[in-house]
């Protein structure tokens, strides 16, 4: 493969949805860009994941992250369809929403308590009975007791979503440089005046004065590598497996979970549902009891779903930060350095907001949105309180 030896005005380390969706921003405002991707273009995380774009059905409390969630949310209709006029690619953005379906004693609770605080704070959250929600969602299992709709939490095919951003990133002339490992940032000055120059590629040196770390849970491997020394700034793999099954007519048309699992609808009658979450490292596996459990707990929701055939199962890895944030923001330490990582169950819906935010930050020097709560250095300060997670 030959060598590369560029000058750009901002580079990309990791081609998942987050890399993509700032480099496109960023080359649309003018800037050279190139994404540098290990692999293919978003096929990690970005393709394992289910495409909810769901903060209501996910969030336990209306905390920060809950309110950037929210925030990506309100910006999706648009950007879904600005990247679908630009690439030509039907990005299966759906709109039905989403139901939670309480199926016991315990489940009433649980979904009690998310009634209280989500009517509470105004949020646009549905009571349903059973009948209702069966009308609904016919094939819904006979056990329901009730169940909230949440309309405004919707989906998007993320595997559709990545290829639109590539073509989108690339018609406004971004470079993708793929089967490429950033092995190293390049940075020059002493302390306090240190300065990004680059990144030092598998393929030869990229120079830049921007560098944005968007590599999914190897960021944090990647910025030790080039002793950056933010404490405690770990971003670690959260293991999580899928199984999609071939749906016949008439399919389900809601994004639905129960307290123990979801099913996601997607064009074309095949049914996601999932998921696991496990601590198994780097390594990507679908195991027999993942699989077997995900199937069981799906069934649950929608009682024939054991009987449809498998279409594929896979797996991939959360990024998440000590504390489940997504990590945003410019590094203190050295200029032109950028992280947009960490974005651990949430990274589809984060998208547009995480592109907007990084875009602002590296062309404006600041972002409309409060980045406090998702600061690189939130780990220093947190360690230097006896409070790091
Ligand atoms: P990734 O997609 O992992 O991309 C990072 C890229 O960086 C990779 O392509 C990698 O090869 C590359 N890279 C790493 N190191 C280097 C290097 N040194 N040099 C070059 N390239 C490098 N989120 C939602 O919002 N909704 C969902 O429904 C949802 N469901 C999920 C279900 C599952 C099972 C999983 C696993 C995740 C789910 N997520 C969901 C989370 C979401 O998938 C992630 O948060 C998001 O994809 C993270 O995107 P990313 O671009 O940061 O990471
Ligand atoms: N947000 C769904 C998941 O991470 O499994």
């Amino acid at each position: 493969m030959s060598e590369i030896h560029k000058q750009f005005d901002a580079a990309i380390a990791g081609g998942g949805i987050i890399g993509c969706a700032i480099a496109w921003r960023l080359a649309q405002a003018g800037m050279r860009v190139v994404v540098i991707e290990r692999g293919d273009i978003g096929r990690e995380a970005s393709h394992a994941a289910g495409g909810m774009l769901v903060p209501l059905a996910e969030a336990d409390e209306a905390d920060d992250l809950f309110h950037l969630c929210v925030a990506s949310r309100a910006l999706y209709a648009d950007f879904a369809h600005e990247l679908q006029q630009v690439s030509e690619i039907s990005v299966g953005y759906r709109t039905e929403g989403t139901l939670y379906l309480s199926l016991s004693d315990e489940d009433d609770e649980e979904l009690e308590r998310r009634w209280q605080w989500q009517h509470a704070a105004g949020l646009n959250v549905k009571r349903l009975n059973a009948d209702c929600a069966r009308k609904l969602e016919p094939q819904i299992n006979d056990k329901l007791r009730w169940a909230l709709k949440f309309p405004d939490d919707h989906q998007v095919n993320n595997r559709l979503l990545v290829q639109a951003l590539r073509i989108a990133a690339q018609k406004a002339g971004v470079e993708f440089q793929t089967q490429t490992e950033v092995e190293r940032l390049l940075i020059e000055g002493q302390a306090g005046r240190k300065q990004i120059v680059g990144v030092q590629t598998s393929r030869g040196e990229i120079r830049s004065q921007t560098v944005v770390i968007a590599a999914g849970c190897w960021s944090s491997l990647l910025a030790n590598e080039s002793d950056i020394l933010l404490p405690n700034l770990k971003v670690e793999p959260v293991h999580g497996q899928m199984v999609a099954v071939e749906m016949p007519v008439p399919p389900v048309n809601h994004i639905i979970y129960s307290c123990r699992a979801y099913v996601v609808p997607r064009l074309g009658g095949v049914v996601i549902a999932g998921s696991t979450s496990d601590k198994f490292g780097f390594e990507k596996r679908v195991t027999a009891g993942g699989a077997a459990s995900i199937i069981e707990r799906a069934q649950e929701i929608l009682p024939g779903f054991g009987d449809l055939a498998i279409r594929e199962t896979w797996s991939g890895l959360r990024p998440r930060a000590g504390d489940g944030l997504p990590v945003l923001g410019a590094d203190d330490s050295v200029a032109g350095l950028v992280y947009a990582t960490g974005h651990y169950r949430n990274g589809i819906l984060l998208t547009p907001i995480t592109a907007k935010i990084i875009s602002e930050l590296v062309l404006k020097g600041e972002s409309s949105v409060q980045l406090s709560p998702f600061s690189p250095q939130r780990f220093a300060r947190l360690q230097a309180a006896g409070q790091a997670p």
